[in-house]
């Protein structure tokens, strides 16, 4: 890349929330799952693990798990009773229709380990940045296939929630969602802001 221009397939990546009710073959997000799996980690170590969550039951009882996490921690911060149905609800909505849900999750498996603390939390901190890098290999390759994705956070707050209602491996501790899906012709996504270089960077 030369000049200022962003390349146009990372321009084509937006977060996009609603989604046609067709399905996602799963030959498709196990390609997008591939594409995932070569991003860049630290010490040619692979500490993701990606688990598709494409049935109704599935969805519906990660949505649940998580949900009442939630509504534990949104009373803790004193919101209001109908309020916390509501965030619930739309929460739990936004989960069991999408098409596809693919969950990425953290491992040990080939991270360095340490004695002290300060060390230990910085290799997970590593490996945490790679997995950021494999979620969005995923939906760079989503969006060149005309899939619609959107990053949903929730798993990285309640990961053994997470990782119970889906009855993963003890190791296995989701730190991030993306729901998957053919875009809904009808949605409208906000409009990307400009880019403040000037602010953003810095020359040394
Ligand atoms: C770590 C992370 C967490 C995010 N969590 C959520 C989320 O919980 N819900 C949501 O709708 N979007 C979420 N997003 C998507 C962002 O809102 C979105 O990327 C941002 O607004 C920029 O828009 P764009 O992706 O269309 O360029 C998240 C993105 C990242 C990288």
């Amino acid at each position: 890349m030369s000049g200022t221009t962003v390349p146009a397939f990372l321009e084509a990546r937006r977060s996009i929330r609603a989604f046609a009710p067709d399905p996602v073959d799963r030959a498709t997000l196990d390609a997008l799952v591939e594409a995932a799996c070569i991003a860049p980690a630290p010490h040619h170590s692979r500490p993701w693990r990606f688990v598709v969550v494409d049935t109704p039951a599935a969805k519906g009882d990660l949505a649940f798990a998580m949900g009442e996490r939630w509504r534990d921690d949104l009373r803790d911060d004193g919101v209001t009773d109908d309020r916390i149905d509501e965030l619930v609800a739309a929460s739990y909505r936004k989960i069991v229709e999408a098409p596809a849900i693919v969950v990425g999750c953290l491992t040990w498996d080939g991270l360095d380990r340490y004695a002290d603390e300060h060390r230990q939390r910085a290799e997970w901190g590593m490996a945490l940045l790679s997995l950021g890098c494999a979620l969005e290999n995923l939906m760079l390759a989503a969006a060149d296939d005309g899939l619609a994705s959107c990053w949903v956070a929730a798993p990285i707050f309640c990961p053994e929630v997470a990782r119970d209602a889906l009855a993963l491996d003890a190791e296995w501790l989701p730190h991030a969602m993306l729901l998957i899906g053919h875009p809904d012709p009808a949605y409208i996504g906000r409009t990307r802001p400009p880019v403040p270089l000037a602010a953003l960077r810095a020359f040394r």
